[in-house]
């Protein structure tokens, strides 16, 4: 993405820009759920880092891409940390506002038509605005958020080029749904017959947040490499997810570029 010439010459282009949120998890291990009310032992605790947007941009930003995130934190000790873990990961902050009840900060943002965009509909509704099939380069869903939109059960690739039809007749230009440990299916208006793509086959300790290696690792993909086609960005987001499903945590469990394949680059 560029900004216009007439911003002053020090501001920066970003190859990665994400809006959307930061959270910080705690994680507790138990048994069992407690009942109301009632307190149980548990055997392992720990707080991290999460929330859709941060884990996409973290991921572009460890791949290599100039990231930058667009949210806002509390003035509070979660959001101090926040800030730091996006610095810790060469993601800028400019645009991090932080509040609390007397005052909010602003930050303006100028995007301009090149900026490819990706929309990942993540908690889905069903009356999505239907502006967002029509406003995004690459809309990309994983299996529950496609029955949310489509009302079509995702359990396979067959069902995912049905729900992938419908994604398209709502206006959608490209279609990516993510499958699991299945891949993910792609379809776009010009190549209407789903493509699947399959994923490596590994031994998955921990899904959680795979969605969103992938969407962050598409990303990057997007900003660097714009004359791949499709289909090879997803193949490589793909093989990037699959690494991050080999260990636990989310953000922990995203690779950087120097631990994965150099053919992936
Ligand atoms: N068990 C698994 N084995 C290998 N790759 C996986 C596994 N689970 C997820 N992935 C990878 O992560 C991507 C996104 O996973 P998915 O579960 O669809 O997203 P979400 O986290 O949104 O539910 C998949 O397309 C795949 O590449
Ligand atoms: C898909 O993402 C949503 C968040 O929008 C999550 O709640 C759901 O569990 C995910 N589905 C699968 C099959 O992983």
């Amino acid at each position: 993405m560029s900004f216009p010439a007439n911003l002053p010459s020090d501001s920066v282009v970003f190859d990665v820009v994400v809006v959307g949120s930061c959270m910080t998890d705690l994680v507790s291990y138990t048994p069992r759920l407690p009942k109301a009310g009632e307190t149980i032992h548990g055997h392992k605790f720990f707080i991290g880092f999460g929330g859709k947007g941060a884990n996409q941009c973290i991921q572009a930003a460890r791949l290599g891409a100039k990231s930058a995130m667009v949210s806002k934190v509390g003035k509070d000790s979660f959001g101090d940390n926040y800030i730091e873990n996006f610095k810790s990961n060469g993601v800028s902050t400019v645009y991090v506002g932080q509040t609390d009840e007397a005052s909010t900060g602003v930050a303006p943002i100028t995007v301009n038509d090149e900026a490819k965009t990706i929309f990942n509909p993540a908690p889905a509704v069903a009356d999505l605005d239907p502006e967002f099939y029509k406003e995004t380069d690459v809309f990309c869903c994983n299996e529950t958020e496609a029955e949310i939109l489509t009302g079509i059960e995702v359990s396979n690739v067959d069902h995912a080029g049905k729900a992938g039809s419908i994604l398209l007749e709502k206006g959608c230009c490209s279609v990516i749904i993510t499958l699991g440990a299945e891949g993910s299916v792609l379809m776009s208006l010009d190549k209407r017959t789903p493509h699947y793509i399959p994923t490596r086959k590994v031994k998955a300790v921990d899904t959680t947040g795979a969605g969103d290696s992938f969407v962050g690792a598409l990303a990057f993909y997007m900003a660097h490499y714009p004359c791949m086609e499709l289909d090879e960005m997803s193949r490589r987001a793909c093989d990037i997810a699959s690494v991050s499903v080999q260990s636990q945590g989310t953000q922990a469990s995203y690779p950087y570029r120097a631990q994965l394949p150099q053919e992936l680059f």
